[in-house]
């Protein structure tokens, strides 16, 4: 039998739409349906993109109800409101946690044996929601998390050492947001500790060097947002990278913002750390030997997202 790579986008705005068309244009889903509460929108996005079906792999696309997640083995969240230039990702809280309620309710009912995957803001908050709502256990619902953050840190180090990002392991874990860590420790080019790199690659190697860096990958997203008023294009990738070692059932490690317990002493939160991500969703998580000061860090974060959970009334459907 041939496997059947059905995916649903829920949200049909710039993050949702974006998605929906890179995941036709990478060919990774044989169908692909649209929900949104503006039904004319998802309409017209799943038009726009079949208008260009001769240039891709086949594939049926279409705005859809939450009766089609019946047999979606990927459901991606990307419905709620977005930053506006000066908002952090924490002051959507109460509106966002409100329609992620409203949305993991509806899969509930409908969608049989989905991977729901969140990357509504602030997600972090977002995707413990849905890990408390939704009916499917905690492996099979999180977040994008910090793959993008992790994306930004790549992509900066490249630049800074002139070399292609994809070569680069380093990661950023913790919130996807003002508490992000970035684990300098064991950032490494093929083995090679990236302090040791660094100095041979003649990049900006000081310690202040590399705050500013951080800093830099940190606020990136806000940058984008006052530049152009939106992100979209990284965020769709990041989803469509995680969709991909989904269906691919790839054990793929991807820092992704999943179910905390007892990590660090950690408990009852998401935050994004590396997962074996497959067809089941996560298979395990890579316990990080983190330097002390990066434990304190994760630690701290872990006490500030609880606090701003204990803010979302009452996690369970209405
Ligand atoms: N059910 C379905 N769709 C909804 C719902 C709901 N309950 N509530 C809102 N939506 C839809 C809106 O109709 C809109 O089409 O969500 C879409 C949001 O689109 P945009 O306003 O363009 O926001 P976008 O930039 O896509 O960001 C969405 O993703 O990355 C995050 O921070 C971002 O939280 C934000 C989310």
């Amino acid at each position: 039998m041939i496997k059947k790579n059905k995916v649903a986008v829920i949200g049909a705005g710039q993050v949702g739409a974006t998605t929906a068309f890179t995941l036709a244009v990478k060919g990774l889903v044989s169908e692909l349906v649209i929900i949104d509460i503006n039904r004319d929108k998802a309409e017209g996005e799943a038009l726009d993109i079949n208008h260009g079906m001769p240039f891709m792999k086949p594939a049926k696309i279409y705005a859809g109800t939450y009766e089609d997640t019946k047999d979606a083995e990927v459901v991606l969240i990307t419905a709620g409101l977005p930053r506006k230039p000066g908002q952090s990702r924490r002051d959507l809280i109460h509106t966002n946690s409100r329609i992620i309620k409203d949305i993991v309710t509806h899969l509930n009912k409908y969608a049989e044996d989905p991977v729901i995957v969140v990357a509504t803001n602030p997600v972090d908050l977002m995707a413990l929601t849905a890990q408390k709502v939704s009916k499917q256990p905690k492996s099979k619902v999180f977040g994008s998390g910090t793959l993008l953050d992790t994306a930004r840190f790549k992509y900066a180090l490249a630049q800074n050492c002139n070399i292609e990002a994809r070569s680069i392991s380093a990661e950023i874990i913790g919130e996807h947001g003002e508490g992000e860590i970035p684990v300098w420790s064991l950032a490494n080019v093929v083995g090679v500790p990236l302090a040791i790199y660094c100095s041979v690659c003649d990049g900006i190697c000081e310690e202040e060097k590399r705050v500013e860096l951080f800093e830099r990958v940190r606020d990136s997203g806000m940058e984008v947002i006052k530049k152009k008023g939106a992100t979209y294009y990284a965020i769709a990738l990041t989803l469509a990278r995680i969709t991909e070692a989904i269906l691919g059932d790839e054990n793929s490690v991807l820092t992704v913002s999943t179910y905390v317990d007892g990590y660090l002493g950690v408990t009852d939160v998401s935050m994004g750390l590396p997962a074996v991500v497959g067809a089941g969703g996560i298979q395990r998580l890579i316990d990080l030997p983190l330097s002390l000061e990066e434990q304190k860090s994760f630690i701290e974060t872990a006490n500030v997202l609880k606090d701003l959970a204990k803010d979302i009334e009452e996690f369970k459907p209405h």
